[in-house]
């Protein structure tokens, strides 16, 4: 990592962030980005922190940035720590009246099984429940460490999408910004589908799909921002329906060569199979 640049990328997002909030900044960083010299001169002054077309071109952009990534020990320790967070309650509403019909369940992006734990203590889950964790090889090997002192045998892990297969709940909390595939994408390889689809704290754009970095201080990492009614299209031609959705405005991400395409709140859906 070039310490140096880093920290010149780092000073021109506080500035980019501070300006885009007013109403004058945001129109004079869309109007110099909106010309060919502005673009690149805001892209070349943003480094990692620019918008891009695509997910694998921001990863490459953060990765000797990235302090380690999801995978850093320092981001799993933080997972393990987690409790309930406000989104998780509007979550906990419609599973409470489903649960008993849940006994599989496939959590993209679960980290060491921090959804398991804390749902467990709001959720009157099955006690024959499977809930697999898809994750990270490094993150995988945290969780069954961890599962295994708890003496947790309900909670297993993957890096198998196979496993979705006869799942009755797919879980993508906090997770689905952060794979190529969009999880509709994902699920139209399986052979019998969840009956029950759980979007948590993702950012969704009315615009076309991009990607950004999202800057956690202790990490950095690449995330997909995808297009609201897309996302939903894509899942209705799979014979899901959206049943709720709320906002997490306690997670937000900018968007700082653009914006008017900051994401000011998180989203949350709940789907069923018609
Ligand atoms: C913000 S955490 C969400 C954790 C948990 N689901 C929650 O809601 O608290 C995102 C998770 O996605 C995982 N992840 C990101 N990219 C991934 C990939 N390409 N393959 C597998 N897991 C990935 C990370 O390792 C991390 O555990």
């Amino acid at each position: 990592m070039n310490t140096l640049r880093d920290m010149q990328i780092v000073t021109t997002a506080k500035i980019l962030r501070a300006l885009g909030k007013s109403g004058y900044g945001c129109r004079l960083i869309e109007a110099t980005g909106s010309t060919r010299v502005g673009a690149a001169t805001l892209g070349l002054m943003l480094g990692y922190r620019r918008s891009f077309r695509t997910l694998g071109e921001a990863e490459r952009a953060v990765k000797p940035y990235g302090k380690g990534g999801h995978e850093s020990t320092a981001n799993v320790d933080l997972h393990i720590g987690f409790s309930v967070r406000l989104s998780d309650y509007a979550a906990f509403y419609y599973l409470r009246d489903r649960v008993l019909h849940i006994q599989k369940v496939f959590d993209l992006g679960g980290n060491v099984g921090n959804l398991f734990y804390c749902y467990r203590n709001y959720v009157p889950l099955r006690t024959d429940i499977r809930w697999i964790v898809y994750d990270l090889p490094e993150t995988i090997a945290r969780g069954e460490a961890l599962a295994s002192s708890r003496n947790i045998t309900n909670l297993q892990f993957t890096d198998d999408f196979r496993q979705i297969d006869g799942a009755d709940l797919f879980v993508a909390s906090g997770s689905l910004h952060y794979f190529d595939k969009s999880v509709p994408e994902l699920l139209s390889h399986v052979g019998r589908l969840p009956q029950y689809v759980l979007i948590n704290r993702t950012p969704l754009t009315e615009g076309q799909d991009f990607a950004v970095v999202q800057d956690g201080g202790h990490i950095r990492v690449a995330c997909m921002l995808y297009n609201r009614s897309k996302l939903i299209a894509d899942f209705g031609r799979l014979g899901y329906q959206v049943v709720g959705e709320w906002e997490s405005p306690d997670f937000r991400v900018p968007v700082l060569d653009r914006p008017s395409s900051s994401v000011g709140a998180f989203t949350g859906l709940w789907l069923e199979l018609r």
